[in-house]
């Protein structure tokens, strides 16, 4: 009796495990899948969901799938001497619905792409010129970081804060791609002390253990 209802359990076990194994695999896609061949974003359609609505089919041209954005250096002349350049769905329509998109990052010498994280992709980007260090800091808290030079290639997993910082005394570049369309872009310092409306003051200065002084003098340096 026992035997044979540990022999069931086996037998349920198996056509359980086997028809997990006939379930088509999941996604692992950041963006739904397309649908279609083509969907070119038509970017003055309103949208309710996260893909725009196509262009007309005869509307459609060769020119929809280039984008010339990212072959021109970016103007580093700013707070932190960086320039990111965005080929996303909204800069680069041909990429509706596919999952992917593009970034060109500039840097003057000493430039920092200060603590970031991408709410909606993982990213892989590839030196194509300078010394620039790229960090990682897990949800653990734990940092991982590594010089990289030309050619050499980085990836941040999904939403974790990061950033890159020029290491050279001279400008470096680097492209960097993502699976999603639009893979937005939290960047610490602004949402903590450039928000429009501004975070309350008693939210900042508990958060960060300082006085109101403390937190002004944050604020000033991000005043556009
Ligand atoms: C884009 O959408 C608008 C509003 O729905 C429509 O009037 C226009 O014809 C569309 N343009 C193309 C190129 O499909
Ligand atoms: C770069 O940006 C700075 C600051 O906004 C501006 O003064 C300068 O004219 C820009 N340079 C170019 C080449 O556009």
């Amino acid at each position: 009796m026992v035997a044979s209802s540990a022999s069931s359990l086996i037998l349920l076990c198996l056509t359980v495990s086997l028809l997990l194994l006939l379930l088509p695999l999941p996604s692992h896609c950041a963006d739904p899948d397309p649908l279609l061949d083509l969907c070119v974003a038509n970017l003055t359609a309103s949208t309710s969901s996260s893909n725009f609505p196509c262009k007309l089919p005869s509307e459609v041209t060769a020119d929809d799938f280039v984008f010339d954005g990212l072959s021109k250096q970016g103007n580093v002349t700013n707070l932190f001497g960086v320039a990111v350049t965005t080929g996303n769905v909204l800069s680069f329509p041909g990429l509706n619905t596919l999952g992917l998109s593009m970034n060109r990052v500039d840097f003057g010498p000493g430039g920092i792409n200060p603590p970031h994280s991408h709410p909606r992709a993982s990213e892989i980007g590839i030196v194509i010129e300078g010394k620039i260090l790229s960090g990682i800091v897990t949800t653990k808290n734990v940092y991982y970081g590594k010089v990289l030079t030309a050619g050499q290639v980085f990836a941040v997993p999904r939403g974790l804060v990061h950033f890159e910082l020029n290491l050279g005394q001279t400008k470096a570049f680097f492209f960097t791609a993502f699976n999603s369309h639009l893979p937005g872009s939290t960047v610490l310092p602004l949402s903590l002390f450039a928000a429009a409306p501004s975070i309350p003051m008693e939210v900042l200065t508990k958060t960060y253990l300082v006085d109101e002084d403390a937190i002004n003098a944050m604020k000033s340096k991000f005043v556009f």
